[in-house]
């Protein structure tokens, strides 16, 4: 879901420093065969995420939820040469069209895939993550972030997608139109509260396409 108008939006990523032109393939790939396309993160997003690699030295990128790896392929262009990003995910088929783009890009060597249950790939990864990209089913969003809190480097940051879910979120508010809730809405909801209960952490909710939680150790 977006929150900011077409016009606005495309004004904003037209005075960026866009993905790929590879991206835009992979993008319209999703598009003609997935049945979820709407799941990538878009110019917008992949060109904040760059952003923030590019400018505070990120050099190891864990990434839960690869799909067809749009957002994997945009971040680790990014990414200094010997940089490393290690993406998440439980469905091998998605993940075998990300690696058909990947293995295009010049920079696809610093992509690396785990297909599997995240909670069960995650405990086998070894090292510390300078940024970590939740994306995958919010159910396990708390899960998730807990075990990557010790996972994070000194100056580390988590970065959580989807925390609006179309305003679903804002219980009683005109976006919340599914009754009784989804799971995922429920999940969504207690993962928001959580962090602001957690005064070990510094975060920022950003209202950049679905929602974007920016979360780091105090
Ligand atoms: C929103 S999509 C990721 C989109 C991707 N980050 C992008 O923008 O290009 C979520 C992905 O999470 C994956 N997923 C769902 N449950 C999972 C689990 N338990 N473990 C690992 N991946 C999971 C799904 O298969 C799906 O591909």
């Amino acid at each position: 879901m977006k929150f900011i108008d077409t016009i606005l939006e495309d004004y904003c990523i037209d005075h960026s420093v866009r993905p790929s032109v590879l991206n835009k393939e992979l993008f319209a790939e999703t598009h003609n065969t997935q049945e979820l396309p709407q799941m990538l993160i878009g110019e917008m997003e992949a060109s904040f995420l760059g952003f923030l690699i590019k400018s505070s030295g990120v050099k190891r990128v864990l990434e839960i939820g690869t799909f067809t790896g749009y957002s994997a392929l945009a971040m680790a262009r990014e990414l200094p040469n010997d940089g490393e990003l290690i993406t998440l995910d439980i469905n091998p088929k998605t993940v075998a069209l990300a690696q058909k783009y990947w293995d295009k890009a010049k920079w696809g060597h610093k992509i690396k895939s785990i297909v599997g249950s995240a909670l069960e790939t995650i405990p086998t990864l070894k090292g510390q993550f300078d940024l970590v990209f939740i994306d995958a089913d919010k159910e396990n969003y708390k899960k998730y972030l807990d075990m990557v809190l010790p996972r994070l480097s000194g100056n580390g940051i988590v970065i959580v997608d989807n925390v609006l879910w179309g305003g679903k979120v804002v219980s009683g508010s005109k976006f919340d139109t599914v009754t009784p809730p989804t799971t995922s809405t429920i999940a969504l909801r207690e993962f928001n509260e959580y962090i602001k209960g957690r005064k070990d952490l510094y975060s920022t909710m950003l209202p950049v396409r679905d929602g974007l939680f920016l979360i780091k150790r105090v």
